[in-house]
């Protein structure tokens, strides 16, 4: 490094400029990556917080006995909005994301294979599961078996039956899924996997902070959480629709000794005993305590107003989607994510058609179209959104690209 010193003010000026080159994360053009929650009053909470955690480190629980009560407290509240019987020892952890906490749940789903004598332990997953199942499967040594989807994008049940053999290590539904905002049949996954004797993973990442409040307005949401039986563990994203800053993701346990298998312990090294609960050492204790800000805030009554928001501005955009002639909604999503199809559109067309408007519509490949993933911040904008994709619909040219990359 031979970077001579600059100052304060050009440091500044600097990352502002070149923050400008990127999409503005409160202007409501962008679908999913992040997730704005459009109330001042919580940002300005998050960003006190934020501060006054900012360089505190949660590798150390003996060291930071409070910050380590406060986590504690995240997953508490967690496991509570999932039906998870309390119990007197931990849950799980707060990760640094889906990816961290999808995979902590392989690894453990990995050693009870194990320990069952399965030596080649697999993964069925949906065909629509996300990349972090595959990832899991690269980094431990286990296979991942696909199961196809049924013709709403749900995975097929029938099918999984099928695929379940003695090497199956863990099963798991999407509450709901990332490419077309379908729910899994849970129940019915669950009871297979518990049939088996094996695990099954619910994928809340999304839904995690949806559904409940979903239920809390009334709308009829099928079991997917704790009270489902056989569901042995669940990934739940904080900083998707809890609103907290990247870096906060809780992975629930049903059985307390399964969250003690992801610790990982070591004290052949001069410096003592070392242990952490998931992949980071070192950790950013911030998001953490934001996430525990932001649950007590808004609490359940807080969640539940944003939610009905985002459920009336969901419905408002697939009124107006289904009067498009030629324009599909794949599948029955049950959350705000809408994936659109088309038998006779080039979506991708109109999906830069859309850029060009300022939006940045996010591509599917199967089926090929878009995918519109709403954040409260859209609520404002959504006949706006609606006027454009009619335009872009009307007006648009064949596409520039057939690259889709996940976003
Ligand atoms: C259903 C689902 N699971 C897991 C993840 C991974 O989460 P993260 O990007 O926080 O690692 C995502 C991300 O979008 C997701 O949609």
């Amino acid at each position: 490094m031979n970077q001579a010193p600059v100052s304060r003010e050009a440091v500044l000026s600097e990352l502002e400029r070149r923050r400008s080159l990127d999409p503005d994360i409160h202007a409501g053009r962008l679908f999913g990556l992040v997730y704005p929650s459009g109330r001042e009053d919580v940002e300005e909470l998050i960003r006190e917080v934020y501060e006054s955690f900012l360089f505190h480190n949660a590798l150390n629980p003996l060291r930071f006995p409070e910050l380590n009560a406060i986590e504690r407290e995240v997953i508490q509240m967690t496991a509570d909005l999932l039906h998870r019987t309390p119990t007197e020892r931990h849950a799980g952890s707060v990760t640094s994301g889906g990816t961290e906490s999808i995979l902590m749940s392989m690894l453990v789903n990995r050693a009870r294979a194990q320990a069952r004598g399965i030596t080649a332990p697999e993964i069925l997953a949906p065909a629509s599961a996300h990349p972090a199942y595959a990832k899991a499967g690269h980094y431990f040594g286990m296979k991942l078996v696909q199961i196809p989807l049924d013709e709403h994008f749900r995975a097929d049940v029938a099918a999984a039956r099928e695929l379940v053999n003695p090497n199956t290590a863990v099963i798991v539904a999407n509450a709901y899924s990332y490419p077309h905002g379908a729910m899994d049949p849970v129940e019915e996954l669950a009871a297979l996997a518990a049939e088996n004797g094996i695990a099954c993973h619910v994928d809340a990442c999304i839904g995690g902070f949806v559904l409940p409040f979903m239920e809390e307005l009334g709308i009829e949401i099928p079991l997917w959480d704790f009270r489902v039986p056989g569901v042995t563990e669940i990934s739940v994203d904080i900083h998707k629709y809890g609103f907290a800053p990247k870096g906060s993701s809780v992975i629930l346990h049903r059985d307390d000794d399964w969250a003690w298998l992801q610790t990982y312990f070591y004290s052949e090294w001069g410096s003592g005993l070392y242990a952490t609960p998931a992949i980071a050492g070192a950790r950013a204790a911030a998001p953490v305590v934001a996430s525990w800000a932001i649950i007590k805030y808004l609490g359940i009554e807080g969640f539940t107003e944003i939610t009905a928001t985002l459920v009336e501005a969901t419905n408002r955009l697939r009124s107006a989607i289904d009067a498009i002639d030629g324009i599909d909604v794949v599948g029955e999503p049950i959350g705000p994510l809408l994936a659109l199809s088309s038998s006779t559109l080039d979506l991708f067309g109109v999906g830069d058609a859309l850029e060009a408007r300022g939006w940045h519509a996010n591509r599917n490949s199967d089926p090929k179209g878009l995918h519109l993933m709403l954040s409260p911040v859209h609520a404002p904008l959504i006949d706006e959104l609606i006027a454009d994709i009619r335009g872009a619909v009307a007006n648009h040219q064949a596409s520039t690209s057939d690259e889709v990359r996940y976003s």
